[in-house]
């Protein structure tokens, strides 16, 4: 979702916007737009990529390529097509104010026509004289509702530029003499790696010498400096051609990272530092509820299996942004988990808040370290994934489930499982990263089958069990890349109602591991069969049966069903990468999608 990056210190600021803006390009744009600040002050903005940005910022005077001060913003429209006019950032008339603005003002009708062609800030600068940016800008926050994050600039006081947030997010990074802000810390890494996160409700005045952090109503505030601990390697493809497939082969490192330490196999234990002090409470919750939004909603399905299955307290899993607005009966004695990669997404945010007001311990599962969801939360855990940049979520959702997988054995420990139980499961989950490699190695044979599917128009994914939320999940994946419609069921539920969709064109994918389920699973393939239906199957090596009823299978390497979530997703993020880039689709950023939803 849109992105803000600015910059203040002694090096030309254009560039470093541009560059900036193209760190955020995976966060989802239409439009982009710089303004730089050299005595006067000039906007530069268009529909479109953030290289067609820079192509036209050649053309820019050599007195505004010796800016050294200036903002930049990448647009992802919630209100007003993209279009140049409606791209960041904004003037006000006089053309001495430019502002940056991310997030939904609600009251944005009213104030509208209050301040056609003029300008919040600008009005109330203009009706008090003895104000100043700062204070002009403070003012203007207190009329406006909803979400925001600002930047203004302005050429009557052009050594500074002041930030504030609510809702959505705001790093300072600091430099040597120099300064730069950005939604996320994805533009700062190759600068600085010291970062002051903004706190919803907090204004930043920030100029060459240093920075200052007061509340909206004005009061200081201290702030920590925190260390981002990810290289600029972390964020570039390394190679590959696109993020998303670097981040899928990531996978069996980043499940070493997300156990490192955690998984403690000559002990037999676990140890969750983030929740050490809570999980009494934990274990003793009346219910745990989990809420999240897409594909942390697939985790958080699998969570609910996990703990359910090992730990024996009810789970119930619901969107964030449902829980919000249903008034959900949640109390002193429940546990409320959000899940989250960004760590910022709005309607999570918002759980997580209802369920706080509501007295609710609240546990957060967070990859972004620092994120407003992870501050937010009384305790929690992140999960090591390093920076997600395909804007399709693949190694954040393997992390979440093998830390749900953690948290469901550390909460049946001295309950529900015995010691050797526990023991005999991590031993389990520490194969894991070894047969996520096996499978990787598959990855022509299933581009072998993408290639054959690449022209289908709709796909069914079918799974029971602790691969029904896979299902879920495959599907989301192949959608939102490449834009064939997909839909992920139960596969007992095919019988009633998508069966009737299946004809010789349709591509039916089964998860067929051998687990309790799978003789019915079995007797499911038939059902498609014999309605010439297309079956892809997920299968355990050496499995026969399976083969001999599906047109293709794809085998991979034996686990326990609880486990299995974590091998067979594999296979289905690679089949919709490669159906996505055979069919010519920009799978790093899909049309319409933001990376970080930070809107409701
Ligand atoms: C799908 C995807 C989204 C996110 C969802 C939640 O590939 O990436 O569905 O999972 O927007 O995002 P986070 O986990 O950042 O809260």
């Amino acid at each position: 979702m849109c992105g803000i990056v600015g910059y203040i210190g002694w090096r030309e600021a254009a560039p470093l916007l541009l560059n900036g803006l193209k760190r955020l390009e995976y966060r989802g744009y239409d439009s982009a737009g710089i303004a730089l600040l050299n005595g006067s002050l000039l906007v530069m903005k268009q529909k479109g990529s953030v290289s067609g940005l820079e192509v036209a910022a050649e053309g820019l005077s050599l007195d505004m390529q010796s800016a050294t001060l200036g903002i930049g913003h990448t647009r992802w429209a919630t209100h007003g097509e993209p279009s140049d006019n409606n791209a960041h950032p904004h003037k006000n008339a006089l053309g001495d104010i430019a502002v940056i603005h991310n997030g939904i003002i609600e009251n944005y009708s009213a104030l509208k026509q209050e301040l056609t062609a003029q300008g919040l800030i600008d009005k109330i600068w203009k009706s008090d004289q003895s104000l100043d940016l700062e204070s002009a800008t403070r003012s203007a926050l207190r009329h406006v509702d909803g979400a925001y994050g600002i930047c203004v600039i302005s050429s009557r006081e052009p050594d500074k530029i002041v930030v504030a947030r609510k809702g959505s997010p705001l790093v300072i990074g600091i430099g040597t003499g120099e300064f730069f802000i950005a939604s996320d810390a994805a533009p700062l890494i190759e600068h600085t790696n010291k970062v002051v996160y903004l706190s919803d409700g907090e204004l930043a005045v920030i100029t060459r010498e240093g920075y200052t952090v007061k509340t909206i109503e004005n009061i200081e505030q201290e702030k920590i400096i925190t260390e981002l601990d990810f290289s600029l390697e972390k964020i570039e493809k390394g190679g590959f051609e696109h993020f998303m497939l670097k981040e899928i082969f990531e996978q069996p490192a980043v499940m070493h990272d997300v156990m490192r330490g955690r998984v403690r196999l000559e002990e037999g234990r676990i140890c969750l530092g983030g929740i050490e002090d809570y999980l009494d409470r934990l274990k003793h919750a009346k219910r745990i509820v989990i809420c999240a939004c897409g594909t942390s909603w697939h985790a958080a399905l699998i969570g609910e299996y996990l703990i359910e299955e090992f730990a024996r307290i009810p789970v119930e899993v619901d969107y964030a942004s449902e829980f919000r607005y249903r008034n959900p009966i949640v109390g002193v004695d429940d546990v409320v988990i959000v899940i989250s990669q960004s760590g910022e997404t709005a309607d999570t945010l918002a759980a997580l808040r209802t369920a706080k007001e509501k007295g609710a311990l609240v546990m957060g599962i967070c990859n972004v370290v620092g994120s407003t969801i992870a501050r937010e939360t009384l305790c929690g855990m992140y999960t090591h994934a390093g920076p997600e940049v395909g804007v399709a979520s693949t190694k954040a959702f393997t992390a979440q489930v093998i830390m749900l997988y953690m948290l469901a054995l550390a909460l049946s420990k001295g309950r529900t499982l015995s010691h050797d139980e526990i023991a005999l499961n991590l031993k389990e989950l520490s194969r894991i990263p070894e047969k996520a490699t096996r499978i990787l190695e598959l990855e022509s044979q299933i581009k072998d089958i993408a290639e054959r599917f690449q022209g289908a128009r709709n796909a069914l994914y079918l799974g029971r069990g602790y691969n029904f939320p896979v299902a879920l999940e495959g599907a989301l994946k192949l959608k939102e890349i490449s834009y064939i419609h997909a839909e992920g069921y139960p596969a007992a539920e095919m019988k009633h109602g998508p069966i009737a969709l299946i004809d010789k064109d349709m591509p039916v994918i089964f998860i067929a591991t051998r687990d309790s389920t799978y003789a019915k699973i079995l007797s499911n393939i038939e059902e498609v069969r014999s309605r010439k239906g297309r079956v892809i199957a997920i299968a355990n090596e050496g499995d026969q049966e399976v083969s001999r009823l599906a047109e293709h299978v794809i085998y991979i390497p034996q686990s326990s069903g609880p486990i299995t979530p974590l091998l067979t997703v594999i296979p289905l993020q690679l089949l919709a990468y490669h159906i996505a880039t055979f069919r010519g689709c920009n799978v790093d950023r899909p049309r319409n999608l933001a990376k970080s939803v930070t809107v409701e």
